[in-house]
């Protein structure tokens, strides 16, 4: 499969069209972003990993029943996947307190939620993901009653599937946050998951394994990146 042409660049992926209308293919570039594109760098190889992370994590998550846009692996940077008509909001699911939740409730940060925390964040780096609830996203035509309900459902799966995969490899799996999209009326799960939209801690020390090394200038990112990538046991 060959890119055609260049349709949209996020700030860590660019995509682009395919000969196929019904697939896109994925680069995972180096640029990694925090703060809603404020702080941005290039991280030598970062790109590659989460690419091959993204493949691994997609197609457990394929395996335990979760419809995503995942395909293929095209290269060390792209990835062929559906084409979803995306949906411009963010699932978050907490199962340990951290990041912006303890900015907003003043928990302290490594609390364990009971049961996890879900929050839904409207997608626009203009006004700082705010925070909203269903009742938005009728309101406002972004989904319907029914795939609100199914990206509570399969998130909550989600979060079943990788706390295991991630506690054998001896990871605490704190927060993550998915993208969803429609392809054939169905809800398929799309964007990626890596460490640049999770946070996973050691289970033992709670070191930062994940994109808070980078938020927070502790150093370090893509060698912690490849680490969590060695446990999982992904070929780099
Ligand atoms: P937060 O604590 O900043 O709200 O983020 C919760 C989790 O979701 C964290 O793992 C980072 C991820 N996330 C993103 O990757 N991108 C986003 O735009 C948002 C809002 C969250």
């Amino acid at each position: 499969m060959k890119k055609r042409t260049e349709l949209y660049a996020g700030k860590a992926k660019t995509v682009y069209t395919t000969d196929d209308p019904d697939r896109f293919i994925l680069e995972f570039r180096d640029d990694t972003s925090a703060f809603d594109g404020e702080k941005v760098e290039q991280l030598l190889g970062k790109g590659v990993i989460n690419n091959k992370f993204n493949a691994f994590i997609m197609t457990k998550l394929q395996a335990a029943g979760i419809p995503t846009h995942f395909e293929q692996l095209l290269s060390e940077r792209e990835s062929v996947v559906k084409r979803l008509d995306m949906i411009p909001v963010e699932c978050v699911i907490r199962n340990i307190s951290a990041g912006s939740l303890c900015r907003r409730l003043g928990v302290a940060e490594g609390e364990t939620l009971t049961p996890p925390v879900f929050e839904f964040f409207f997608k626009n780096d203009a006004l700082h993901d705010p925070m909203i609830n269903d009742s938005h996203i009728i309101t406002f035509g972004w989904a319907n009653e029914r795939e609100i309900s199914r990206m509570k459902e399969l998130t909550l799966k989600v979060n079943g599937v990788l706390k295991q995969l991630f506690g054998k490899a001896g990871l605490l799996l704190v927060d993550y946050k998915l993208e969803y999209g429609r392809f054939d009326g169905e809800i398929v799960l799309g964007d990626e998951f890596s460490p640049d939209g999770c946070r996973l801690w050691d289970a033992g020390s709670r070191e930062k394994l994940d994109k808070d090394r980078f938020r927070q200038g502790l150093g370090s990112v893509v060698e912690s990146y490849a680490v969590v990538a060695e446990r999982l046991g992904i070929a780099l």
